[in-house]
C-alpha cells in the first residue's frame, strides 16, 4: 500500500513543482528523482505502471486504491490535474527513461487546466520524443458524470476538510495541546449553510464511511446530521452551531481508550466495556478543562456528556438526571443511526438506512426522544440520501433526491436517472449491492459544473 501511495504522493508534488520551476533547478530535480524511483518499484514487481482514473477513484495495475486519511489532499489533487487536463489514464511502460518523465512531467506541469489541452499535450509528447508513455483521453461519459454545482463542490471538499481538522484536533487533545475551536465554528457554520441549501445532498454525503478511521468518519457524520435535525425542530441558528460542535466532539472522550479496545472484531470484556463506558465522562471532561475549549457553552458540554443516555434515564454514565439534554437526546438518534449503517470489524454487515430506521422508531419513547424520533425519519424519508436500492428492472441506484435515482453500473457509473421513484422494489446493503454509495456522491460532488 505504501508504494502506491508514496507513488501518488511523488507524481502530485513532482506536477506542481513543474508548475512553477524551472527545469534546471534542483528542487525539480528531486522530486523526479523520487518519482522515477517509486516508478521503478513498480517495474521490478510488476512489470509496468498504469493508473486510471475512473468514478472519481484511481485505479493503479487495474487495482483500485483506497483512500487513506494522510493522502486525502494528494488524491484528489492529483485526480484534478489529471482530469482537468482531460486525462483519464497514465501508462509507464518499461522503457521509459528518467529523462521522458522529466520531459513529460513538465509538460503536463506547464500546460493550462482545460480539457483542449489534451492535444496539446499529445502533440508535445511526441514532438520532444517521449517514448514510454502513454495518455489517456478522458471519455464523453467521464465528462458528463453528472454535474456538480458550485454548492456540490463546496461540500464535498468542505465534509473531507473537516474530517482532516478532527484528525489534528484529536491528535492535539490527546497530547492535551490547545485546539483550534474557531476553525471548528467555521466548519460547522459552512455545514448549517449547506444544509439549509440542499439538505438532501449533504446528508447523502453521510453514506461516506470509514475515511481516515471509524470515530473521525463518524463524528463529522454525527455532526452533520444533528444539525439536520436541529434546523428541522426549528432551532435557531446560534443554538446549531453548538450542536454542531457537540455533535463533533461528541466521541472525543475515546482518544483515551486504546484503539484494540475501540476496534476490537470479537465482544468486549466486562472490564474493556467499563473502559468504554467512560469516553462520554472524559469527552466532556477534556472539552472543559481544554485550553481553546473554554468558549463552549455548557449544553454543548452535556450534549456530549449524556449522549449514551436513554430517553428513559437508562444507559451511560450513570448520572442523577431526570433526562438527557436536547441535545443529547438528538445526537442520541443519529449517532445510533450512523453507528448502525457503517461497516465495522465487528459489524461486517451494517443495517440498510431503512431497517436502520425501522430499529430506532421500535424504540422510540424508551431509548429515543419521539420527537427527534419524528423529526429524524421524516428528514430521512422511506429511502433516505445514499440508500442503495433494487429497481424493478433489476437495475441497482442510489437515491440523490426525494424523487430521484440514480441508475449505476456495477462500477458505480451513473447510466441513467429515473424520477419514478415507484419503481424501487428494496433497498440493498452496499455490501449486499457491491456497490458503495459514496462513490456517487464523489462524482457528483467533483464532476464539471452543471448549468
Ligand atoms: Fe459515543
Ligand atoms: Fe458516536
Amino acid at each position: 500500500m505504501k508504494k502506491v501511495e508514496n507513488f501518488i504522493i511523488y507524481l502530485t508534488s513532482s506536477i506542481r513543482t513543474a508548475s512553477y520551476f524551472e527545469k534546471g533547478s534542483k528542487t525539480f530535480d528531486t522530486h523526479i528523482q523520487h518519482l522515477w524511483n517509486s516508478i521503478n518499484q513498480f517495474f521490478k514487481e510488476q512489470g509496468s505502471l498504469k493508473i486510471k482514473i475512473s468514478s472519481y477513484y484511481i485505479f493503479v495495475n487495474e487495482n483500485r486504491f483506497n483512500i487513506s486519511i494522510g493522502i486525502i489532499g494528494a488524491y484528489r489533487m492529483l485526480i484534478n490535474e489529471l482530469l482537468g487536463r482531460g486525462i483519464s489514464g497514465v501508462t509507464f511502460n518499461q522503457d521509459v527513461s528518467v529523462n521522458d518523465i522529466k520531459e513529460f512531467i513538465f509538460i503536463i506541469g506547464r500546460s493550462r487546466l482545460s480539457s483542449k489541452s489534451y492535444e496539446e499535450i499529445e502533440r508535445l509528447i511526441e514532438k520532444r520524443g517521449i517514448k514510454g508513455i502513454e495518455i489517456e483521453r478522458k471519455g464523453d461519459e467521464e465528462i458528463t458524470t453528472e454535474g456538480a454545482g458550485s454548492l456540490r463542490r463546496a461540500a464535498i471538499a468542505g465534509f473531507l476538510n473537516s474530517i482532516f481538522y478532527l484528525k489534528d484536533a484529536m491528535e492535539n487533545v490527546r497530547l492535551g495541546r490547545s485546539i483550534n475551536v474557531t476553525r471548528a465554528r467555521k466548519i460547522i457554520r459552512n455545514f448549517i449553510d449547506m444544509v439549509t441549501q440542499d439538505e438532501f445532498f449533504v446528508i447523502g454525503l453521510t453514506t461516506i464511511k470509514n475515511i481516515g478511521s471509524y470515530t473521525l468518519n463518524h463524528s463529522v457524520n454525527v455532526c452533520v446530521l444533528s444539525i439536520a435535525v436541529g434546523l428541522k425542530l426549528g432551532l435557531n441558528r446560534r443554538d446549531i452551531a453548538e450542536l454542531g460542535i457537540a455533535g463533533l466532539f461528541h466521541d472525543i472522550g475515546k482518544v483515551d481508550i486504546p484503539d484494540e479496545i475501540i476496534e476490537k472484531p470479537e465482544p468486549l470484556t466486562e472490564e474493556e466495556f467499563e473502559q468504554i463506558k467512560k469516553h462520554p465522562y472524559l469527552g466532556a471532561e477534556r472539552v472543559i478543562l481544554l485550553k481553546g475549549m473554554k468558549n463552549i457553552p455548557a449544553f454543548a458540554v452535556r450534549g456530549i456528556l449524556e449522549h449514551h443516555i436513554d430517553y428513559n434515564g437508562k444507559g451511560y454514565p450513570e448520572i442523577n438526571i431526570d433526562k438527557p439534554s436536547l441535545f443529547a437526546r438528538i445526537i442520541r438518534v443519529v449517532d445510533t443511526y450512523d453507528a448502525m449503517t457503517t461497516p465495522r470489524v465487528y459489524q461486517k454487515k451494517p443495517y440498510t438506512p431503512e431497517n436502520a430506521l425501522k430499529y430506532i422508531i421500535s424504540k422510540k419513547g424508551e431509548v429515543f426522544d419521539p420527537i427527534v424520533v419524528d423529526a429524524f425519519v421524516e428528514m430521512m424519508g422511506v429511502y433516505p440520501p445514499g440508500s442503495v436500492v433494487e429497481l424493478d428492472t433489476g437495475e441497482i441506484g442510489i437515491v440523490i433526491s426525494p424523487t430521484t435515482v440514480v441508475i449505476i453500473d456495477k462500477h458505480g457509473k451513473e447510466i441513467s436517472r429515473t424520477e419514478d421513484i415507484y419503481r424501487i422494489v428494496r433497498a440493498l446493503t452496499p455490501e449486499e449491492a457491491g456497490i458503495d454509495p459514496s462513490i456517487v456522491y464523489f462524482a457528483l460532488g467533483t464532476g464539471p459544473e452543471e448549468d
